[in-house]
Formats: C-alpha cells, structure tokens, sequence
C-alpha cells in the first residue's frame, strides 16, 4: 500500500508539472491570450456600437436645414438622413470642392434635388458673416440649424486669433447661430442642435485662460464641447420664448475623420481603435436626426441628447450665471453688442406700464392710433385706413422701455433720419384666411413700412409669409396667444429696412422691434394687446 501510494503521488505530481508545462507552452497561451483579446474586443465593440434608431418617419419636406461640417463624418450622414426626408439641405463647409461632390452624390442617391453646398469656414469671422449674408439672400426660410464641425488637434489659432477648439467648435458656431436667429426666429418653431460629446463632462472653463496656456487635446476639445453645452442652455433660456428650441446631442463614438490630426503613436493608436471599435457615421446620426425631425419634443429644449434619449448636462456646466457669462464673453469676441438680460428686460417693462401700441425713441417720437399714422418726421400726407372699419378705441398708448439693440442685422440698408416712415396699426380681429385678400389690398394701397398689428388670432400653423407677401415684408415679429384663440400681436417691417426683434414677452402679449437709423437713436416699436379682462 505504502509503495502503490508513493508511486501514484509521483504521477499526480508528474501530471501537474506536466499541465504546468503545456499552460505555460506558447502553443497554449498565445491562442488563449488572442481568444481573451477577441471575445473582450467582441463585447466592447458590440456596446460601443450599440445604437438606439432615430424611430420617426417624420417627412422634412418643405423645411430648410443648415449642417456646418457637412462635407464628411456626422455631417454627411445626417445631411444624407434629411435629404432623403425631403429636407432643403444646405452643407456648410470649408472645402467646397468636397462639399460640391457630396451634395451632387446625395442628390443622385436621394432623388432629392435641393441639396446645396455653402462656403464656411468657423474659423474666420468674416467668412461666418459672408456665409450668412449669402444664405440669407438666398434662402427664405431656417428651421434647423446643426452645428456640426468641429476641430481636433494640436494647439493652433482662428484666423481671428481664438485657441482654435474653441474657436472653430464653440465661438464659431455661437457667431453663425447669433446671426441666423432671426431667421431661426421667424420660422419657428425651429430647432437648433448643438453636437456635443461625451467629453463635456471633463470640460472645464476657465474665464481667464482663454488661449489654454497649458494646452492638451482632449482637454481643449473637452472646453470647446462644456461650452457649446452652456450655450445650448443659455440660448434656451433666451430664444425658446421665440419658438427656438435648442438640443444639444452625443452622437457616441463613430469612426470618422475626427482623429485626423491628433499626432504621434496615440493618434495611430485611437485611428486604429475607431476604426475597429466604433459605430459608423449611418448609425452615429441617429440622435441627430431624432433631434431635427422628432415630434414632441419641445419641451426637452435646453437639454443633452443621446441614443435617441433625452439626458441632463453635468452639474459643473449647470451654473447659469456661468452660462450667461460665456454668452456675454462671445458676444464680446465676436464683437456684438452686450444684450440686456431677459431678466433685467421685463421688469422695466412692465414698470412703464404699456397699456396700447406705441413707437417711441426720444428723436422720432410718435404715438398711432387704430388707423394710419405717420411719425413726425414723416410724409404728413399719409392717410388714414382702418381694417374693417374698426372703430374700437383700444387705449391710450403710454410709453416704453428702450432696451439696448442686440445685433447687428446683415444684407440690408440702414435707413437715415429723413427717410419717412408710414406705419399702419391694424385690429386684425382675426387675421383669418377669408380676410387674407383684404389685408393685402390694404397693404397695397397703403404701401406701408411698418405694419403694427394687434388681435391677430394667429398660431404657429399660419406663416407670416401666408399674409404678408414675403417680396415686401421680410420680417415680421409675432408673439402669438398661445393654446387659445383670439389675442396676438405682430409688428412686420418692410423689406430693406434694418431691423430686429429685441423683446418677446413670455407673460403679456407684447412684442419689441428696433430700427436702426443712421446717426440718429434706434427707433423702437411696441406692439402690445392687453385683453378686455
Ligand atoms: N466621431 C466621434 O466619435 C464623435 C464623438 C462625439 C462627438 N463628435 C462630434 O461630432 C461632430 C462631427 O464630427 P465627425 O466625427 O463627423 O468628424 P469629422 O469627420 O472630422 O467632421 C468634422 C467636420 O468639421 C469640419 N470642420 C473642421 N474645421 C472647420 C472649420 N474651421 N470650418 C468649417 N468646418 C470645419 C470638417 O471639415 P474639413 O473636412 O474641411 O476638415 C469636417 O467636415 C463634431 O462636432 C464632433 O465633435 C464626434
């Protein structure tokens, strides 16, 4: 017994060192290690790619998209999504003759002939302002704005001298959104989608280091993306009274271009990576075009959007003072003026006690009445016609406020103190189709410049081109009763005129414009309705 059991514990032994052996064998190890790499990798790229379809078969026909960086990546595939939705797709990119292919390629593929191609370079402001300019020329309408390109690399600098992440991802695109948000305004509902990325978590703001002295990649596209985030809130907060809704979204990690530039063995290494790790651009687009087509989801205006999904921004970019801080910043950068802030505009307001329509400024002061009137530098044979024979004498108007302009509106001429003005104020009482004709005989024997109109009884199904001929009167600022009917207000300005809105009350119907006026004070027009109760 004591022989057989020595004998059997040196062959357990022997099997041991034996299994040992064959473990430790490259013959064994090496396919065990590359089947543990593989199955990782497997499962890794399966969650990566992971990827929640946009589900709404919503048709675009009709609405007009702009997609900056569009020539490529993200861009492409969402200019692609909306083109075959019918969508008016204009592609704004730097390098025209990729764009110019692009666009030909997605009209062959969609059948969709209006995709265009738009020069704009994010880098350089002039470039934002002439894009603009010619976008507004030649398109009448906005209802989506994707702001899309973005630049990754080592450090470098806008042809304006900005840190270039910043510059091109946030400042650029801040610039471009600022100058098309009357458009944006005047087609509402319209939507603005910032591409954000999961880096906005690590992103920082550093107020006092804007050229980023110790500058590293990720860490300068991390700021550039916090940013854009802190603007899809702050323009929330400002334009979504105007029907603008803002998102901002993360479109997960999708093999593109974005890797480009990034230098040295890392960048080979993450080029690699994507390659065999990330979703496509088809896929990464989704949230995108969920974002720009879905139904419903106005009420998530202001928030961060993923997989189809509506999330939160972090805590760290959640400070409003902040937000409003990097709002006045940009505006400062790109040389704007400072704007009031919303929460400084109401109360004074309020405080003047607007009770009726009223234009004002302390050169060309003038009150109107429920008919034609002419402000006092004006042609003083201006007639006097009222809608329907409206006889209702809706008050006395007071004063208001003079808010401070906001922006420089682009394209057109400024108008000089001796021009005259003819201002009509209309009781609409229902701009309703069956009165569409008698509006506009109004409008063509009167030949106004200014149309200053109250109890329009319009909603967001009725375009302002539908009543007003968009050939005279380009802008026309509406602050529409909402959920029920009746109540209202408008002011149209003629074509030409430079003009903008600055103020759209959330609580009463109230609506602000501004003329500029060469060496003269902006003339500023109130259109008001304070319901008989
Ligand atoms: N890919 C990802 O994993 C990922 C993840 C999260 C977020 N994102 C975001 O998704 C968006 C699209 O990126 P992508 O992945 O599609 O990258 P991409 O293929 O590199 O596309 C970037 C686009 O931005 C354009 N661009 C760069 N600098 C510009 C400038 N100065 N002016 C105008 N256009 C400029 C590029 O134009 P050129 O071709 O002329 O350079 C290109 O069309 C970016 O905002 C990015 O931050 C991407």
């Amino acid at each position: 017994m004591k022989k057989g059991g020595s004998v059997n514990a040196t062959t357990w032994k022997q099997i041991g060192s034996n299994v040992k052996d064959v473990f430790r064998s490259p013959t064994f190890l090496v396919p065990v290690i590359i089947s543990v790499i593989l199955l990782v990798l497997f499962f890794l790229r399966r969650y990566i790619r992971w990827t929640v379809k946009c589900s709404s078969k919503n048709d675009m026909e009709g609405k007009t998209v702009v997609i900056t960086g569009g020539n490529t990546g993200l861009g492409k595939a969402t200019a692609y999504e909306l083109a075959k939705r019918n969508a008016r797709v204009i592609i704004a990119c730097r390098n025209d003759i990729k764009g110019e292919a692009v666009a030909r390629s997605i009209k062959i593929k969609t059948g969709n002939p209006f995709v265009y191609c738009s020069h704009l370079d994010l880098g350089n402001q002039r470039s934002i302002r002439e894009f603009v300019q010619d976008f507004l020329s030649k398109e009448s309408a906005l209802h989506v704005l994707i702001n899309n390109a973005a630049y990754l690399g080592p450090k470098a600098t806008t042809d304006d001298g900005y840190e270039r992440t910043f510059g091109v991802n946030y400042l650029g695109h801040f610039y471009l959104t600022y100058l098309l948000q009357d458009r944006l305004k005047k087609c509402g509902p319209s939507r603005i989608i910032n591409i954000a990325s999961d880096a906005i978590k690590k992103g920082k703001l550093d107020f006092d280091d804007l050229p980023l002295r110790s500058y590293d990649i990720y860490g300068a596209y991390a700021r550039s993306k916090a940013s854009l985030g802190m603007f899809t809130m702050e323009a929330h907060r400002r334009w979504f009274d105007d029907t603008v809704a803002s998102y901002a979204v993360h479109p997960g990690a999708v093999c593109t271009d974005l890797l480009r530039s990034w230098p040295g063995i890392f960048g080979q290494v993450l080029r690699v990576a994507s390659r065999i790790l990330f979703k496509s651009p088809d896929d990464g687009c989704q949230t995108i075009v969920y974002c720009a087509v879905s139904n419903g989801l106005k009420k998530f205006s202001g928030r961060l959007f993923s997989e189809c999904n509506v999330g939160s921004f972090p805590e760290s970019l959640r400070d409003k003072e902040q937000c409003r801080k990097l709002w006045d910043l940009s505006l400062e950068l790109c040389g704007l003026e400072k704007e009031p802030d919303l929460e400084d505009q109401e109360p004074e307001l309020n405080t003047n006690h607007v009770t009726n329509q009223t234009t004002h400024t302390k050169r060309n002061s003038v009150l109107t009445t429920n008919s034609f009137s002419c402000l006092s530098q004006t042609d003083s044979s201006a007639f006097s016609v009222s809608l329907n024979d409206n006889t209702d004498n809706i008050g006395n108007p007071v004063a208001t406020s003079s808010p401070k302009p906001v922006a420089t509106k682009i394209n057109k001429k400024r108008i000089n103190r001796q021009t005259s003005l003819r201002v009509l104020n209309i009781n609409f009482r229902s701009c309703k189709k069956t009165k569409w004709p008698q509006i506009e005989n109004l409008i063509t024997s009167s030949k106004p410049d200014i149309i200053i109109g109250n109890e329009t009884w319009l909603n967001k199904d009725v375009k302002s081109s539908e009543i007003f001929p968009s050939s005279l009167f380009e802008d026309v600022f509406r602050r529409d009763r909402e959920c029920k009917e009746g109540g209202g207000v408008l002011i149209a300005i003629k074509k030409g005129i430079i003009c903008q809105q600055i103020y759209c009350s959330k609580n009463v119907e109230l609506i602000a414009a501004q003329i500029d006026i060469t060496d003269s004070k902006s003339l500023i027009i109130v259109s008001v309705y304070r319901p008989p109760s």
